[in-house]
């Protein structure tokens, strides 16, 4: 029987919640398919940084390491500011484990609506290739006469060829797989160096991929057509930072955070990777039980595809995709009135339906 090491990190608000009962669903769907998921649970994120002033203890990362992927859910606490709670513990394990890609697919699925007019199940289906360990997230920078009146502070963005040409390649390969067909999302006309090598990067890459039909656009107009015109997309390639926001609007026009996996991927195979829903903490819902669970358990889909147990990951997608259709068990972000335990019970209960 394959077993796999896991490490889940529930991390704070909502997270706890979902990862709770995603274990659960995940339990369920290796014991149909003969597989062991050994869980080990790390208490890492801010009730951890109160106790210990830190996010995760020193040696964090390097345990991490053990494992063959990281389960994690939600991060920030409203009483920490975001940054020290995300730069603590999300952001660099994306970057110590060379996690290159953010993997984040959206559609509509049957039993949702969307929030745009005329939009029905199947005409959204889209993936966001997201650049995930540089561009406007590298972390370099820094205060000068910090709290005088005449500070400054400076942010500046690493594009390296390497990091650029990698995440546009597993972009193409991704397309080759799907509809042959690639946008890529920039600011070319005003970010004259980062972007302009991103541009020129994708122009030689595509080069290769004689197949794939591409087309680049700027962030702004991709943000307009991602909203006027979203069947048009298949997919999609972006920076750290365009990623990150056009996959909140992605999200939404598929019926919201509470769908959106997402998957953080290496591919140097000593390094885990890391599977954790584009949604965050949630403060405003947290402690409840009212959270959709879904993302969470699309997300565990998602890690199981990359274990290579894709029958469990489908079942898990079909199951999912049952209890959105019949629409009884669902959370109240998508209108129904079950709990965040229910949902998943429901989501148990559709397996190999
Ligand atoms: P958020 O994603 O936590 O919440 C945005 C809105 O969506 C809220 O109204 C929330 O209730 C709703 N929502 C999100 N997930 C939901 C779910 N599963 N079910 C139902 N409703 C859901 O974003 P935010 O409020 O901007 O951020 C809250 C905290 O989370 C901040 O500290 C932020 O930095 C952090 N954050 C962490 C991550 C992460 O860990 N990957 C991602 C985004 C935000
Ligand atoms: C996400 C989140 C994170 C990001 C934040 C919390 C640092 O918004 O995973 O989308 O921007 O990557
Ligand atoms: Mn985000």
């Amino acid at each position: 029987m394959n077993e796999y090491k896991i490490a889940v990190i529930p991390g704070d608000g909502i997270g706890k919640e979902v990862v709770r009962e995603a274990c659960k669903v995940l339990d369920s769907v290796a014991t149909k398919n003969n597989f062991k998921l050994n869980y080990e649970s790390f208490d890492w994120g801010s009730d951890f940084y109160f106790k210990n002033k830190k996010m995760m203890p020193e040696d964090g990362l390097e345990i991490l390491g053990n494992f063959d992927a990281i389960f994690l859910g939600a991060v920030g606490d409203p009483k920490i500011q975001d940054h020290i709670t995300l730069n603590g513990l999300l952001l660099p394990i994306r970057r110590r484990f060379d996690q290159f890609v953010c993997l984040r697919p959206s559609a509509l699925f049957e039993g949702v609506e969307s929030p745009l007019k005329g939009i029905n199940a199947g005409e959204i289906d889209m993936v966001v290739v997201r650049e995930n360990t540089e561009g406007e997230y590298a972390n370099v920078g820094g205060f000068q006469y910090e709290d005088f009146n005449d500070e400054i502070a400076i942010q500046s963005s690493v594009f390296t060829r390497k990091g650029t040409e990698r995440v546009i390649r597993y972009a193409f390969d991704l397309s080759m797989d799907r509809n042959k067909k690639l946008t890529s999302i920039t600011k070319s006309n005003a970010q004259g160096y980062s972007m302009v090598l991103w541009d020129k990067v994708f122009k030689e890459v595509s080069k290769d991929y004689p197949d794939v039909k591409t087309n680049s656009l700027l962030i702004d107009a991709a943000c307009m057509d991602f909203i006027r015109k979203p069947s048009e997309f298949d997919v999609v390639v972006a920076s750290n930072l365009f990623g990150d926001i056009l996959t909140d609007i992605a999200a939404m026009i598929t019926g919201g955070l509470g769908l959106a996996s997402s998957g953080n991927i290496s591919e140097n195979k000593d390094n885990p990777s890391m599977f954790e829903p584009t949604h965050g903490s949630a403060p405003d819902i947290e402690g409840k039980n009212i959270a959709n669970p879904l993302a969470q358990i699309l997300t565990g889909a998602m890690m199981l595809s990359y274990l290579g147990e894709n029958a469990a990951a489908n079942s898990i997608r079909e199951a999912v995709k049952i209890v959105l259709k019949d629409g009884d068990r669902i959370t109240t972000d998508l209108g129904g009135n079950a709990t965040t335990t229910q949902c998943a019970e429901e989501v148990i209960s559709k397996l190999d339906e």
